[in-house]
């Protein structure tokens, strides 16, 4: 397993391109099973993720071709040669999950086996099972796959969450869009993936309004046709390396970046004391002189400030001045970058889902451990300022979902090596 070297202390200048969404793409690419035409998805980002979801839909005997050094995915679902999400490759991706909608759409039937729990949490899909219910499948749990069917295919529903989930969302809204009727989904998640995903179904010929709010309705369809769709930057990587310049000092523009995408995230980056200026191709993050003042922070659904950068945020406050108390109220288990934080000499105390960091002046490098994606880019970040030299391992939990981090990183001055494993 590769490692990450990083030797803290210099300040960041320069600029990083913001890539393809990764939630964005890990939904769009299962659209293209609602079509028997080609779906074109161009700005793709080159993550290991996303050559998992297209081994998936490989395994369901779509044709999925990569150009422009696999930024571009050409996704045929000419013909189907099987509805099953094997388990061998849904337990390395949960958002497998979202391949159920579309093939129940698309072909009637879908044996999707249960993504099982991750590190941060036992991650069910009672509310996937709900939406598809709703649109008149009949699904069964058995042998730890979920059979989902609908013989006569789908029909419009209304589908009132409970809670806001991204991913149930989806799955509905991909559904939906080929049930014969009309659906209405209540308190659906309004995140910028979700506006996306809309864009790209109603050039595909979907009828949908109201993405981005918390209704949204959709006017089924006969069929889909193809189209060509850009994923939109991701948000998370967007925030990620916003925050950066608050560790290291210094001044990052953000290329592609897009202040809408993440305005309640950098509202509270202003409010610890960093400016964030739109730029003509971007965003820049910068530092001026003297310590970052410690602020709250509470995880909501968007436009709430995202979980996904909770972990990013401890890193910043870890050796901000003051007191800052973050709230996890997403996951149930989102803070296990907290020990290895606290190895380089963080002081966190962690409560359930409240941690509490007391700014210090400075960490100090160690050897840490990363365990999950987000868990894994916080350390790289606390790595940046810290004194001496830090070893991240088991990084592969970030080539999920951050592309060429050592190379974004470095050509801003920062001391960083992958260390392949030998
Ligand atoms: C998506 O996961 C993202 N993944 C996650 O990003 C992100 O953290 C999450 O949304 C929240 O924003 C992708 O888009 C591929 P949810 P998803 O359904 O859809 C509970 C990353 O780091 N829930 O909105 O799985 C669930 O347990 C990843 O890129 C149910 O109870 O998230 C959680 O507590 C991590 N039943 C809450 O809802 C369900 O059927 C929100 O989950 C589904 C979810």
């Amino acid at each position: 397993m590769d490692s990450i070297v990083v030797r803290g202390g210099a300040e960041l200048h320069g600029r990083i391109p913001i890539a393809g969404a990764k939630n964005a793409c890990l939904a769009l690419m299962p659209a293209g099973l609602l079509t028997d035409d080609m779906l074109t998805l161009t700005n793709a980002p080159r993550l290991s993720d996303i050559s998992t979801m297209a081994a998936l839909l490989r395994s369901l005997g779509v044709a999925v071709e990569t150009r422009d050094d696999d930024q571009t995915l050409d996704i045929s679902a000419t013909s189907l040669t099987s509805t099953c999400a094997e388990y061998e490759i849904v337990r390395r991706m949960r958002a497998s999950i979202l391949v159920l909608g579309p093939l129940l759409a698309r072909a009637g039937h879908a044996e999707v086996s249960l993504p099982g729990g991750c590190a941060i949490g036992a991650r069910p899909v009672d509310l996937h099972q709900y939406a598809m219910e709703q649109l008149g499948a009949e699904l069964e749990l058995r042998d730890g796959y979920l059979h989902a069917r609908a013989p006569g295919g789908l029909t419009g529903g209304v589908i009132e969450f409970p809670m806001v989930s991204v991913g149930a969302t989806e799955n509905a809204l991909m559904a939906a869009t080929l049930a014969s009727g009309t659906s209405v989904l209540r308190n659906v998640a309004r995140e910028p993936e979700i506006v996306d995903l809309a864009r790209c179904l109603r050039a595909m010929g979907a009828r949908i309004e109201g993405e981005g709010t918390d209704e949204i309705t959709v006017e089924g369809v006969e069929r889909l046709g193809g189209a060509t769709h850009s994923v939109v930057p991701d948000r998370i990587e967007l925030g990620t390396y916003l925050i950066a310049p608050g560790i290291t000092g210094g001044s990052v523009e953000c290329v592609g970046g897009r202040r809408e995408l993440v305005a309640a995230f950098a509202d509270k980056l202003e409010e610890a004391g960093l400016s964030i200026e739109d730029t003509a191709d971007g965003l820049r993050s910068s530092r001026a002189n003297g310590r970052l003042r410690a602020v709250d922070v509470v995880t909501a659904p968007f436009p709430g400030f995202p979980t996904d950068l909770q972990a990013q945020m401890m890193a910043l406050m870890c050796t901000a001045d003051g007191v800052s108390v973050l709230e996890e109220r997403i996951f149930e288990n989102r803070f296990m970058h907290a020990p290895e934080l606290m190895r380089m000499g963080a002081r966190i105390d962690v409560q359930g889902g409240t941690a509490t960091v007391t700014g210090v002046a400075r960490l100090k490098g160690a050897p840490v451990m990363a365990t999950d994606l987000r868990a894994s880019v916080s350390l790289i970040l606390a790595a940046l300022g810290a004194e001496g030299e830090t070893t991240v391992a088991r990084v592969y939990h970030l080539d999920r979902g951050y592309e060429r981090v050592e190379e974004k990183l470095r050509a801003c001055g920062a001391w960083i090596e992958r260390v392949r494993a030998t």
